[in-house]
């Protein structure tokens, strides 16, 4: 992997807001991970999993909407990736099994060709209950494309099966305090590498730990990244400067891009 000096923006903000100041059709690739609105519906279950519970979904305070209100918030997500994208961009959208086919729908009223549902299996699942159930080591991932147009694909002549294996994000990759559902790196890689080449444009509007815009910066493309909470931003922040030093924070109040 190479490091080089690039531009990026990083955004403290409800992303709702934040891409309204992202230019149209300039992102090459949108790679997210949002909420899975599974915080009420984790809360209504029979298990004694509070930890797990209190730790990834509604408690950790980024996953509580009602499930309309959650819907409404994807349209309105939606509505603005599909203007920011180019006219061939990409989007990957991690996202819970049991919510795809609602994001589906959503995507396709937007102007979204939806290719592909595939599953990312977690090697080293915390194996919470064995004795009781299927141990939880699987995550849904969408590819759509704007309707029509197929974009960037790097295969270079070899099938790309629409499953891939990794483990969690190794200690290394949480120097700065991690968080409770962060992607492993070689994840993000994978997709960046296959859907866009150097000096691309990607987006991650629900960033987290930042984990898109470290493997942007290391793949030489720019990124900008979007995140609601301080704490995870100031994280995201720290750990994409450990990567490349000239990375510069932008918010409404102070936006301006340097390189
Ligand atoms: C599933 S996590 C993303 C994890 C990330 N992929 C990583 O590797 O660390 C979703 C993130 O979206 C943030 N978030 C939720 N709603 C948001 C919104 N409306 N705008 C921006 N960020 C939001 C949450 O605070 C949370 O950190």
């Amino acid at each position: 992997m190479v490091q080089i000096k690039q531009s990026i923006k990083l955004y403290n903000q409800n992303c709702l807001d934040a891409l309204k100041e992202i230019e149209s059709e300039s992102v090459d690739l949108i790679l997210t991970d949002p909420p899975y609105n599974l915080g009420n519906f984790m809360r209504g279950r029979q298990t004694n999993l509070k930890k797990m519970r209190d730790n990834f979904f509604g408690d950790a305070g980024w996953d509580d909407m009602e499930f309309e209100e959650w819907i409404q918030s994807m349209h309105l997500y939606f509505e603005q990736a599909h203007r920011v994208l180019k006219k061939k961009g990409s989007m990957i959208m991690f996202m819970s099994l049991l919510r795809v086919e609602s994001i589906v729908k959503i995507a396709s009223k937007h102007n979204f060709y939806y290719k592909t549902t595939g599953v990312w299996h977690k090697k080293n699942p915390m194996p919470r209950n064995m004795n009781l159930h299927f141990i939880n080591s699987t995550e849904g991932w969408l590819y759509f494309v704007v309707k029509g147009r197929t974009g960037t694909f790097n295969n270079e002549g070899k099938a790309i099966h629409d499953f891939i294996e990794t483990a969690l994000s190794p200690t290394g990759e949480k120097k700065y305090g991690g968080h409770p559902t962060q992607k492993p790196e070689s994840l993000f890689e994978h997709f960046i590498k296959l859907l866009t080449n150097e000096d691309d444009v990607v987006l991650d509007p629900f960033m987290g730990s930042g984990t898109a815009g470290v493997v942007s910066k290391k793949t030489n493309r720019k990124f900008i990244g979007i995140e609601i909470n301080e704490d995870y931003f100031q994280r995201a922040t720290l750990r994409i400067n450990d990567i490349e030093k000239n990375c510069y924070k932008l918010t409404s109040f102070n936006s301006q891009e340097m390189r």
